[in-house]
């Protein structure tokens, strides 16, 4: 009798954790929204290795009213919840302080789950390099601003395989007084073979 209930806990907690997340039935869209060098470079020193202001102002516009999926590192370097957003902090660190309204999870699944059960539209996972290795699976979507310069970081943003990537649109801006490099926004869809 106790080794049929042992089993019976053992598969409940079995199919507790198959089910938490799947990406095939899940209906909000999982994102990137991420700015890379030519080499791919992301950040140095927990920092982004550039300043251009239009590119805050494009992220801003693209993740306002959704939800933003980070590490801790990435939410350190911010300081601070990005308002307008339902920020999601990755940690395994239990118990890590974060002000009100920022939620923390210990697992990307976990926290992708918990999302689609709030019914909101996109999770937008912004970084940083540990976190984008992670999702990359996961992913169906990417705004990548491709910003034009090669630069010295020490976190880098996967290669993407270009076959399994449609580009949908781009616009390119140019170098000027307040941006130092020329770079081009572009929004990609994950395409299946
Ligand atoms: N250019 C861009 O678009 C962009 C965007 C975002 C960030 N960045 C840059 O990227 C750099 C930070 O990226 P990073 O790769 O060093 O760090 P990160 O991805 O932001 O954060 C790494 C942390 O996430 C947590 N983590 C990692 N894997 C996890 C897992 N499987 N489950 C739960 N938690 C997990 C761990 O936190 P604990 O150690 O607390 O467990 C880990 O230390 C900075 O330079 C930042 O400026 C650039």
């Amino acid at each position: 009798m106790v080794t049929v209930i042992a089993l019976k806990r053992y598969i409940n907690a079995l199919c507790r954790h198959f089910s938490t997340f799947d990406s095939d039935k899940i209906t909000m869209i999982v994102s990137f929204v991420v700015a890379a060098a030519e080499n791919n470079a992301i950040g140095k020193d927990n920092t982004l290795p550039w300043r251009l202001p239009e590119d805050l102002k494009f992220f801003k516009r693209t993740t306002t009213g959704k939800a933003v999926v980070m590490g801790r590192k990435t939410y350190q370097s911010l300081g601070k919840p990005l308002p307008g957003r339902l920020n999601v902090v990755l940690s395994r660190t239990a118990g890590l302080a974060l002000p009100e309204g920022v939620l923390l999870f210990a697992d990307l699944k976990a926290a992708l789950a918990a999302l689609e059960e709030t019914g909101i539209e996109e999770a937008c996972i912004i970084g940083g390099g540990v976190i984008f290795e992670l999702a990359m699976p996961l992913a169906e979507r990417l705004y990548l601003t491709r910003v034009h310069a090669v630069v010295d970081g020490d976190t880098f943003f996967p290669a993407i395989d270009h076959s399994h990537w449609l580009l949908k649109w781009e616009k390119k801006h140019e170098a000027d007084e307040k941006h130092l490099y020329p770079f081009t926004f572009q929004e990609y869809e994950r395409i299946e073979l």
